[in-house]
Formats: C-alpha cells, sequence, structure tokens
C-alpha cells in the first residue's frame, strides 16, 4: 500500500466488525466523524469526551444510524487522577473484557504564541491533555490490548509534531512527545506483533481546532473530517497488522 492508497482506504462495510475501539474527543470534529464512520463499519466504538451531554448527542447519532450500541466514556484529559485512569480500565474490562482499538483524538491548541511570551500555565495545561493524558490512557489500556487478538493504537499527531514551527509552543512539542511515545510503544511491544502502535497526522480538516489556528482561512477550501478517514480505517483494521512505529498522514 502507498501512502496514497492508506488515505484512500475505503474498506467493507464488515471492516471492523465485532472490534471494541475506544476514541477519545468524539464529541466533536474528527473524532465525532471517526466515531461514526468506525461504527458504521461495524465496531462498538466506546465514546470519550469531557462532557456527558456532548456524549449523549453522538451516542443518540450512534443509535439513530443503527450502530453496534456504543458506550459513553465521560473522561477530563486536564483533570483526570489516577483513580479515574483506574475506573477507565475497570469499566472496560468488566464490559469488554478487551480492547481492540484506542484512538487518541482529543487535544487543545490553546493559544500561538511566541515561546518568549508562552505563559507557563498554559504549557503545563497542553502538555497534561496532549501528552501526559496520552501516556495514562494507553498504560492503563495496555492489559486490555493485550487480551485483543489484534489491537491497533493511534496517536493524533500535527504536522508540527513532525517539524516543528514558529508560534506552535506547547501543542507542537506535546505533538513531537507523541510521535516519540508512540515508537517507544511500538519499541516495546516488537515481540508482540498483536499490538500496533502509529501515529497519523489529520491534515488540515474543517474543524473548530483548525479556525481557532487559521481564523482567515477559507474553510470551503478545506476537507471535512468525514473525507480524511481512510487512514484511520486501515490503521485500525487487519489490514495493518504488523505496521508498527509508524507516523502516517490522512492526507497526501
Ligand atoms: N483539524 C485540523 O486541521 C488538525 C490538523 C492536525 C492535527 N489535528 C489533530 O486532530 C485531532 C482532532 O482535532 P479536531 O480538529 O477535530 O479538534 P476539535 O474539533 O477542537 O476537537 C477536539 C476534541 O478534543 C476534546 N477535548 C479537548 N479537551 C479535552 C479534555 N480536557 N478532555 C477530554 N476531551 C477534550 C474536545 O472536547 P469538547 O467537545 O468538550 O471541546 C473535542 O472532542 C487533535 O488531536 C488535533 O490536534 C487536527
Amino acid at each position: 500500500m502507498t501512502p496514497a492508497d492508506i488515505a484512500a482506504f475505503n474498506p467493507p462495510a464488515d471492516h471492523l466488525a465485532g472490534r471494541i475501539i475506544l476514541v477519545t474527543g468524539a464529541t466533536k470534529g474528527i473524532g465525532r466523524a471517526l466515531a461514526l464512520r468506525l461504527a458504521a463499519h461495524g465496531a462498538t466504538v466506546i465514546l470519550s469526551g469531557r462532557s456527558v451531554k456532548k456524549l449523549e448527542q453522538v451516542y443518540d447519532a450512534l443509535i439513530a444510524a443503527g450502530a453496534p450500541t456504543p458506550a459513553m466514556l465521560p473522561l477530563d484529559l486536564e483533570n483526570a487522577l489516577a483513580t479515574h485512569y483506574d475506573a477507565v480500565a475497570e469499566a472496560i474490562g468488566a464490559t469488554f473484557g478487551r480492547l481492540d482499538g484506542l484512538v487518541h483524538n482529543a487535544s487543545l491548541l490553546l493559544t500561538r504564541t511566541p515561546i518568549s511570551h508562552y505563559d507557563v500555565p498554559t504549557w503545563c495545561r497542553l502538555l497534561q491533555v496532549n501528552l501526559t493524558a496520552t501516556f495514562a490512557l494507553t498504560q492503563v489500556c495496555l492489559p486490555l490490548l493485550e487480551q485483543s487478538a489484534d489491537a491497533s493504537v493511534i496517536m493524533t499527531s500535527s504536522g508540527v509534531g513532525r517539524q516543528g514551527r514558529a508560534y506552535w509552543g506547547a501543542y507542537a512539542v506535546s505533538k513531537a512527545g507523541i510521535e516519540n511515545l508512540s515508537e517507544v510503544l511500538a519499541n516495546e511491544y516488537e515481540h508482540n506483533p498483536a499490538i500496533r502502535f502509529n501515529t497519523l497526522n489529520p491534515g488540515a480538516t474543517r474543524t473548530d481546532m483548525r479556525a481557532l489556528a487559521y481564523p482567515a482561512e477559507d474553510t470551503t477550501l478545506l476537507k471535512t473530517p468525514t473525507e480524511i478517514l481512510g487512514a484511520y480505517l486501515w490503521l485500525l483494521g487487519p489490514n495493518s497488522r504488523g505496521h508498527s512505529g509508524g507516523r502516517y498522514n490522512a492526507q497526501v
């Protein structure tokens, strides 16, 4: 598969049948569109987000679409403590006994500011949500992923995580951090081809976060979240088995 083939991947309706996949930041933007598409391909989606009300709206959309009954997992990644992460793993274990997919999609951008003026509390919030929470949630989910016959973890990156750029501050650093975290995990699990870890850069996509970064942009020129999901489907399904430690792009 070439990078373009992966980005354009368009599998059959049963591609993810029977798989249990957790998506963080499932309340809007790419995460919401992804949750709906995964369910359309047969996955049971565990919807995670910080707002119960917004999670209920996505839950209802999935039920209305005739999807496998999803689960809701309220979790505020900025304020979650070790006990919350342990409770998450216990709840998934008790309900499903395993996890076949984990998509770290939730993220903050907050501000674009030169490092000389970057505010320390903002830096800490951003690294907490984008990097430390990704580590903590992955860590508690590892035993559940180990119960899967074919598990895939995606950490959502960005162009500025692969090459730092002025004014992107803690956001860029957090994305570079998850690129490295994913590679560390891929290396640690080399002995176990049943679990893969990869990063995926969605590329410019028409969402609230993109509008915050580029407020003057003509948004009609951007792909919508539903138009960039091919690589997610490839990474979460059986075709990508054995591909671990990679850096992928949703738009080529
Ligand atoms: N859009 C792009 O052009 C672009 C480009 C490169 C990379 N990305 C990456 O793609 C991913 C999705 O971005 P998007 O554009 O879809 O962004 P978005 O529309 O702003 O959605 C971000 C999601 O993260 C959730 N979130 C934020 N803080 C949270 C917290 N403390 N706890 C739990 N959830 C939290 C949001 O929940 P609420 O609904 O509660 O706010 C929302 O569901 C991100 O990782 C982003 O960095 C996007």
